[in-house]
């Protein structure tokens, strides 16, 4: 039995991973994470303590990492999740996203190179920049990088840097890019999470700029069982593009969270534009389909949204103490 240390765990992507891992395999979890604002011990209740264990720390701490490395050994591995992951929050204050994803990022591989620990960085798709809303292709490994904001260029960084550390040092690393996820235990500041929990609240969406703005959407349980097929089949030093074909453009996602509400799809805000936002993400997975055998098991994206909405109906204590401190700090920016 194996053991993976998942860093960022009690956030929305890593708890639910963990979830996957301890449900579909006999793997062992160790989870690091600071507990920022985005972590949430309530998103690992219930979970079997004899394979999991919970380690509060933060990735850019060299004697904490350093400490949890020398538990592994040559069957196990480090899952990196842990970042500092919202646009908004870029763009308000840097300084946490050049820490986390990159010095935190440094950190953990130093640690996994000097044990030849296996290694697995989890990435995005924003690192390739934007596509024009009627462009043709759609983002590939072989897309140049070519971020956008604080956030994309931090996370562009952590991938280069894995990228030098398997090339210079024999890192025995693999990346996946994933596009836009959605699912249980998404932070309210999130696009779809804000839109169901105004409507909860009998609030009106927001919608940004003029809502065309269009992202790839995957449910967060294929972005689990990609990265598992990725770290039990995947290739050392390859990069593998993550998505569900789940094009929508924001406005499309709100009128049908808003038709599932029983209410009018033009009862929606348009507020303040993101600066620098991107126009449209769209993610090729065939490298991952063909060469790993992955498909993606929840494509129907309507059904995922109703799902996602009950959950967020039935689950209001883990989601209303953040709901005040989210809209507060909207407010102030005009979004
Ligand atoms: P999230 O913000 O919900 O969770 C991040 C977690 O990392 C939190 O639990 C937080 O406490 C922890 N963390 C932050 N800084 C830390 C530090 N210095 N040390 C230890 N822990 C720290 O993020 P998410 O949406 O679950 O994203 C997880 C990963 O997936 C990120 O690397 C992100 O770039 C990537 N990703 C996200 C999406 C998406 O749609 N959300 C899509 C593709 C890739
Ligand atoms: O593509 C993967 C990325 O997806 C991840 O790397 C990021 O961690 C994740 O946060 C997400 O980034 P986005 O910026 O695409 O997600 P967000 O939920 O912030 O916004 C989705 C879209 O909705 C975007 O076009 C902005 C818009 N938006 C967002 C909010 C919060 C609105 O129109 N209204 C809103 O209230």
């Amino acid at each position: 039995m194996s053991i993976l240390l998942v860093t960022g765990g009690a956030g929305f992507i890593g708890s639910n991973f963990v979830r996957h891992v301890l449900e579909s395999t006999d793997r062992s979890v160790i989870v690091l994470d600071k507990l920022t604002y985005a972590g949430d011990l309530g998103a690992l209740d219930g979970l079997p303590s004899d394979r999991y264990e919970f380690v509060r720390g933060d990735i850019a701490d060299a004697a904490l990492v350093d400490g949890l490395a020398d538990r592994l050994g040559a069957d196990d591995a480090i899952v990196h999740f842990a970042a500092e992951s919202h646009n908004d929050n870029s763009l308000a204050d840097p300084a946490p996203f050049l820490e986390t994803n990159v010095v935190g990022t440094y950190t953990l591989i130093e640690a996994a190179r000097r044990r030849g620990l296996r290694f697995h960085h989890v990435s995005t798709d924003e690192v390739y920049g934007d596509l024009e809303l009627d462009a043709p292709g759609r983002f590939t490994e072989a897309t140049p990088y070519n971020p956008s904001s604080p956030y994309s260029s931090t996370k562009a960084a952590s991938d280069l840097l894995v990228r030098a550390w398997v090339r210079s040092f024999g890192l025995r690393a693999t990346i996946s890019n994933c596009s836009n996820n959605y699912g249980p235990y998404q932070h309210v500041e999130k696009f779809i999470p804000r839109q169901i929990t105004n409507l909860l609240r009998g609030d009106r969406p927001k919608v940004y700029g003029s809502g065309e703005n269009v992202r790839d959407w995957i449910h967060t349980d294929d972005h689990s069982s990609a990265v598992l097929a990725i770290l039990e089949r995947g290739a050392i030093g390859e990069t593998y593009l993550i998505g569900a074909d789940g094009e929508r453009s924001n406005r499309e996602v709100v009128e049908l969270l808003l038709t599932a509400f029983g209410r009018r799809p033009d009862e929606f805000d348009f507020v303040g534009e993101r600066p620098g936002h991107d126009l449209r993400y769209a993610i090729d997975s065939t490298k991952l389909r063909e060469e790993l055998d992955w498909r993606p098991a929840r494509v129907d994206f309507e059904k995922g949204l109703h799902a996602t909405v009950e959950w967020y109906r039935a689950h209001e204590t883990w989601w209303g103490p953040q709901k005040e401190r989210t809209e507060a700090a909207y407010a102030k920016v005009g979004r």
